[in-house]
């Protein structure tokens, strides 16, 4: 989906027309993928517009700056106001939040320290990433060739612009073969994640999801995921997977900002269980949405209202206007 083209963009300090919104071409980053960044939403909820956590976002975003040696200059509450006051700006309802902090204008040698710190903050309207058909009847994946990074070469907990060439690789060669994405294994052939998503198995009722040494970018969502789970009475390990059983899982899903809760229909054309969404995906789901549709109580505090006046009284269950399932 294209951009709109219009609207603001938060740079360094100043709100920005979009078409103004430019750098210089011998800017460190554009060479050497020198940025960190992060992706948030914002959902139209009944009670009004509210992005969910956030905090959790904005925190591994300067996780991310520290392991890379960045000092943005900007207070957690710096950024977290000004992607407050860019949505404001936009009078967004509902919008994908990209904070992106980057190094800037100065010398192009591979040290990035004498460039400057910068950051923008760029607002748009995402829709489903896989399509609103992949929510409830699930996507056909692949296993890719290509590996995640191995450890200590990319580091992975940090979400730095760098490691998306390994997932622009992961993701270009499951469009070529028609498959909606590809799945990593790490470089000791364990399960790993998907190109942009995290990604979880159910064997025998037990939800399973490759741990943070398995190269993968530790989700909010994944959190979140294994956070509901867990309230639903479900028991979630966090272990070493090996492929195969992939083949064999009951159901598996992938979780992220971008794709929520999407199901896993067939893996290199092999079915995962009855190559439908299956009940527990499904139950996964619902808590998922019926938390950003704001339709039960917010009791781990995930939701942030923008707006003055908001949240509004709820006005129903009935009344669900976010995302639909
Ligand atoms: C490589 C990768 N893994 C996992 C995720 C899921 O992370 P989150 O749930 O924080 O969006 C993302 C999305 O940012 C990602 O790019």
């Amino acid at each position: 989906m294209a951009f709109p083209g219009t609207g603001k963009i938060w740079m360094n300090g100043s709100l920005v027309d979009w078409a103004d919104a430019k750098i210089h071409i011998a800017s460190h980053v554009i060479h050497y993928g020198s940025a960190v960044f992060e992706g948030a939403r914002c959902y139209d909820t009944p009670r009004g517009s509210a992005c969910f956590r956030l905090d959790a976002h904005l925190n591994r975003l300067f996780d991310s700056a520290k392991i890379y040696r960045m000092d943005p200059k900007l207070s957690y509450e710096d950024v977290h106001g000004a992607v407050i006051e860019t949505i404001k700006a936009n009078a967004f309802k509902a919008c994908y939040i990209r904070p992106i902090v980057y190094r800037g204008y100065d010398t192009l040698g591979v040290n990035p320290l004498p460039c400057p710190v910068d950051t923008a903050i760029v607002l748009w309207d995402w829709g489903a990433y896989l399509g609103q058909d992949a929510l409830s009847n699930g996507v056909d994946v692949r296993i890719s060739s290509w590996s995640r990074s191995a450890p200590n070469t990319f580091p992975t907990l940090a979400k730095t612009s760098a490691n998306y060439a390994n997932s622009s690789l992961i993701k270009m060669e499951a469009i070529a073969e028609g498959y909606s994405e590809g799945i990593a294994l790490d470089t000791a052939g364990y399960l790993s994640e998907g190109s942009g998503q995290n990604l979880f198995l159910v064997r025998n009722n037990v939800l399973l999801t490759p741990p943070a040494s398995a190269s993968i970018l530790p989700g909010i969502t994944r959190d979140t995921v294994i956070t509901l789970a867990k309230d639903h009475g479900f028991e979630v390990r966090e272990e070493m997977l090996p492929r195969e059983l992939l083949y064999i899982a009951d159901e598996a899903f992938f979780v992220g900002t971008a794709v929520e809760v999407t199901p896993i229909r067939s893996v290199d054309k092999i079915p995962v269980g009855n190559g439908r969404r299956g009940p527990i995906t499904e139950a996964i789901q619902q808590a998922f949405f019926d938390v950003i549709n704001g339709v039960v109580a917010d009791k781990h505090g995930w939701l942030e209202f923008v707006y003055e006046g908001e949240p509004r009284e709820a006005v129903g269950a009935a009344a669900k206007t976010g995302r639909a399932r």
